[in-house]
């Protein structure tokens, strides 16, 4: 890795904006002055000693329990900003969600939505202004339209062309702007506002895959162009100020046997079984893996777009692997290079790393050329970083590896080789604000038999899920081969459930289980949210605030709870901290129910409007800082 350039903070804050700045001190720890990141540095055997900071949560714990209607603390408030169907100019309402054409579905607020992220532009007459970019993760047609039966997500013979083109229109990607009024947060039409769907926009392939013969298709001979991104999950913002959009379940997404095919291998390891989820194969013959084989390796990629420039197209990174990628978490390292910790969520599945080859600065494209490596975690407390490099170790032409297109396309199969960790659904990555400590959630794993235990993986069948810290040995040095790591939180119901670990102080509602999205506020508490705590332990999914440091460290608040049902996904702060954006996912998905009979109506609670995912957003009464 280069030296660092003696100028680079005073180059780095003349490049970037105030808010890119955080960004850029939030993840790299700049502010924090410059620490050595070089590769031949000792591991911590044990977590290095990190100051205390204050605990500060000051709200009254929200309880434990399950009903139709989400819950913040006393003193707060949250109100619905934005749901399935409604405008991206003005936030209003469509009438009838279920008549909405694939046309009028492309330009309005997708379905599932779940990775939020705030972009703040410049403010107007003082008060606060950004951009609000949303995911649409997955679609359902038994509760998009009406006729369609419960639980009918792989639509053999019921949902028309017309619908499956309406369900890929609801995919992807919403951006809305937003602007701070005394009566709170209004959408506001803007230039910037659109939307990414999986119907419409077409992204550009770049990296080791590009244009490599196992990306070409009929309708895209050169391997370079791709319609469609599915499976949006979670994502992440870069230091220089662009999104990334997670790829994660694209295997439900193709139909066709693939029994027999040269590719049947392949496909499987990616769980591409022929078994979709939505109908989307049975019109276009590039869901069908019988028809086109190489179709699903054009997705499990993060893609990159540039909220505040409509015509940038958006690009597939595939130099960031292809996996069930969860979402991406970026920071620099001392020497500005790009940093970004990624999760595949499925499971026994593993957790990567990439880092650039050049450094951030002046580099629009730092995300195509690095390293991308898998963790391996062994029991005296090392992180080793295994990089899956072509040509190195078992990653040759005997193995079938004939290039980098090859390993980044069988990512799963080039991990496999190299004896990477298998893990329990690796979710959500925040990295501290000042201590670069990496937090990762692994959300459960229920197949997880004794004997496959291990030192991470302590609990067999775990049906909670727990919270890993990875331990750089300074807070910049995200480029080292090895780290330390700790178990944060092993979650679960520590009354009910074995060998769950908090911190000193826990109260009866601050356990918490099934722990999914990450994310650090600008006073550096970790946010946790959970996906499946209704099915595991009878409570409804949530929001969790909770120190990683001093006195406080892994005790977890509850602060929000979702409505039987839904998951609570892709919390985001504004700089201040003073507003908390979450998303609240699939309300009612506690049981099978359609359209017309469904099983929750949140958040409009109209008996003519079923159920639908929308954007929460929070904040004080009084105006202060969300969690203090
Ligand atoms: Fe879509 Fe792993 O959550
Ligand atoms: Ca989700
Ligand atoms: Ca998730
Ligand atoms: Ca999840």
């Amino acid at each position: 890795m280069s030296s660092n350039p003696p100028h680079f903070q005073a180059i780095v804050r003349q490049r970037y904006s105030r808010r890119d700045m955080l960004q850029v001190l939030g993840a790299a720890g700049l502010a924090a002055g410059l620490g050595c990141t070089s590769k031949d540095k000792k591991v911590p055997s044990q977590p290095a000693t990190v100051p205390a900071v204050k605990v500060d949560e000051g709200f009254v714990e929200v309880s434990h329990g399950a009903d139709d209607h989400h819950h913040v603390p006393p003193g707060y408030q949250a109100a619905v900003l934005i749901g399935w169907g409604d405008s991206l100019t003005d936030g209003t309402a469509t009438g009838d969600l279920a008549a909405m054409t694939p046309e009028e579905q492309s330009v309005r607020f997708g379905t599932n939505c779940d990775y939020t992220a705030f972009m703040p532009l410049p403010p107007k007459n003082g008060l606060q202004r950004g951009l609000l970019c949303v995911n649409h993760e997955f679609s359902d047609a038994g509760k998009m339209f009406r006729g369609v039966p419960a639980g009918r997500r792989t639509s053999k013979d019921v949902v028309t062309k017309l619908q499956v083109e309406g369900e890929l229109a609801a995919h992807g990607h919403s951006i809305v702007e937003l602007q701070q009024t005394p009566q709170g947060w209004q959408i506001v039409p803007g230039p910037y506002t659109r939307r990414i769907s999986a119907l419409k926009t077409l992204f550009e392939i770049t990296g080791p895959a590009a244009g490599h013969a196992r990306m070409k298709t009929p309708e895209d001979p050169e391997g370079k162009t791709i319609k469609s991104t599915v499976g949006n999950c979670s994502g992440g913002v870069t230091p220089w100020g662009t999104v990334l959009i997670a790829e994660e379940n694209f295997n439900y997404y193709f139909g066709g046997d693939p029994a027999g095919l040269p590719q049947e291998q392949h496909l499987r390891r990616y769980n591409v079984n022929g078994r979709a989820g939505i109908g989307a194969w049975r019109f276009f013959d590039r869901f069908d893996v019988t028809k086109v084989a190489n179709e699903p390796n054009r997705f499990g990629w993060m893609v990159e777009y540039k909220p505040t420039d409509p015509n940038y197209q958006p690009k597939k990174r595939t130099a960031l692997g292809r996996f069930c990628h969860e979402g991406a978490t970026l920071c620099l390292t001392k020497s500005g290079h790009a940093v970004a910790y990624m999760g595949d969520d499925s499971y026994f599945e593993y957790l990567y790393r990439f880092v650039s080859d050049k450094p951030a600065i002046d580099n629009p494209n730092v995300l195509d050329e690095g390293t991308l490596s898998v963790a391996r975690f062994d029991a005296n407390g090392t992180l080793s970083w295994l990089p899956l490099r072509f040509g190195e170790g078992p990653l040759t032409p005997q193995n079938g590896f004939e290039s980098q297109a090859d390993v980044v396309i069988e990512t799963r199969r080039a991990a496999d080789l190299l004896g990477a960790t298998p893990m329990d659904r690796p979710e959500g990555i925040a990295i501290h604000p000042t201590s670069g400590r990496v937090y990762v959630s692994l959300t459960k794993n229920t197949r997880r038999e004794a004997s496959q235990t291990d030192a991470v993986h302590a609990r067999a069948q775990d049906a909670h899920g727990q919270i890993l810290e990875i331990i750089p040995s300074a807070h910049d040095a995200h480029d080292e081969e090895s780290m330390g790591w700790d178990i944060l939180i092993a979650a679960g119901d520590p009354s009910r459930h074995a060998n769950t670990k908090y911190g000193k102080g826990l109260t009866r509602e601050g356990w918490l289980a099934n722990p999914d999205n990450l994310a650090f506020d600008p006073s550096g508490h970790l946010w946790i949210s959970t996906d499946g705590a209704l099915g595991s332990t009878g409570t409804s999914d949530g929001l969790w605030c909770c120190e990683t440091l001093g006195d406080g460290r892994a005790v977890s608040k509850r602060f929000l709870r979702v409505p039987k049902g839904a998951e609570c996904t892709g919390a985001s702060f504004t700089p201040d901290g003073k507003t908390l954006f979450v998303s609240v996912q699939h309300p009612g998905a506690y049981k099978s129910a359609s359209y017309d009979e469904p099983s929750s109506r949140w958040p409009d609670h109209k008996s003519d409007r079923p159920s639908r995912s929308a954007v929460l957003v929070i904040t004080k009464e009084n105006g202060g800082v969300i969690g203090t």
